[in-house]
């Protein structure tokens, strides 16, 4: 399908025209604090297909429902002492949690892909948690890139990738985090189900527990750790500290690089850059990237992890 894709600004009549949107089925690419999102209503079964349609993604794999708060979260999932503890640490902010499904949740079967359970997250970004206000119901919202390439983290890499397939863009600037959030399943005991935005420790520190692991033969794995995903065109090779002449550097801490995650080695600072970097390093050609070490602490996990996806070989 080819539409015109309508450039939104978040002031009062933007807001007003994408829950329009959402409302009549339509998509909407928004910003929330790790990624910009391509949001449709939960509810709404034609919606949710359009998302996948729009993204190429080739099969229904489940999608993450944002809401603006614990209570609504509460209307569609069954709540415990764990979801309690990390909801009302870590909410608004980049931590998705997997929880059961209640029986009138009243989403679409297309968000679950059927399963039992759904992963729900209250994004921290203004703009996102005035469009749901506004909106005034559940957005089911992957992140707003074609499926298997590099996240956006600005509006104009949505417009690259999806203009001409969804409605419209709500231009909210670049995202903080800058990777996806951290997934938590929570209907057993607490399982990380993908690192992210969120680090791992501040999550066992909150749960006062170890968080369990997931297990690469476990059934009910998370898309998102579908091996060469997030991917740009060129070649790319890990933990380089030498680079190989024609390679260009991704890198991190004082080294001489094409681009530089963080000179000052700051994670936080290199998970924001990374998509907006991989983009960069993407648009300039197709010449073989190398990165340099990232320390594998903290928010070093999201970043590894998705820097192993986008390394992966793209036959798989
Ligand atoms: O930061 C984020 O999480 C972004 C922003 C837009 O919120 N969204 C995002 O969505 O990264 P997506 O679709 O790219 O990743 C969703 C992940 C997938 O890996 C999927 O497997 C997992 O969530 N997921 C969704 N529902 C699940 C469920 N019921 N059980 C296990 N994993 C689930
Ligand atoms: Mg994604």
């Amino acid at each position: 399908m080819s539409q015109t894709t309508k450039m939104l600004i978040p002031d009062a009549e933007g807001f007003e025209d994408a829950a329009k949107i959402l409302g009549a089925g339509g998509l909407v690419a928004f910003p929330t604090e790790t990624v910009y999102g391509l949001g449709g209503d939960a509810r709404n079964d034609h919606a949710v297909a359009r998302i996948f349609e729009a993204k190429g993604r080739p099969k229904f794999n489940p999608l993450i429902v944002h809401v603006p708060d614990i209570e609504t979260a509460k209307t569609h999932v069954e709540w415990g002492d764990a979801a309690d503890r990390l909801a009302s640490a870590f909410w608004p902010g980049p931590l998705t949690l997997v929880l059961p499904l209640k029986p009138d949740a009243g989403l679409s079967p297309l968000v679950t892909a059927d399963l039992p359970t759904v992963a729900i997250r209250v994004p921290a970004h203004p703009v996102a948690r005035q469009l749901l206000q506004t909106f005034g119901g559940p957005v089911a919202a992957p992140s707003a890139n074609p499926s298997g390439r590099i996240s956006p983290t600005q509006a104009a890499h949505v417009s690259a990738g999806l203009s001409g397939r969804i409605e419209a863009i709500l231009d909210g600037g670049a995202c903080d985090v800058g990777v996806e959030s951290t997934i938590v399943g929570l209907s057993d005991t607490p399982t990380l189900l993908r690192p992210g935005g969120l680090p791992v420790e501040a999550l066992e520190q909150a749960l006062g527990a170890p968080l369990s692991h997931h297990g690469k033969s476990d059934p009910l794995t998370a898309p998102g750790q579908m091996t060469s995903h997030y991917a740009p065109g060129a070649p790319m090779r890990l933990n380089v500290t030498d680079p190989e002449p024609g390679e260009r550097l991704l890198g991190f801490g004082p080294v001489d690089c094409t681009l530089n995650l963080s000179r000052a080695g700051d994670l936080t600072e290199a998970a924001a850059n990374l998509f907006h970097h991989l983009h960069a390093l993407d648009a300039q050609g197709d010449g073989p990237i190398a990165v340099s070490p990232i320390p594998q602490t903290g928010l070093g996990l999201a970043i590894n992890d998705r820097l192993k996806r986008a390394a992966a070989p793209r036959d798989v």
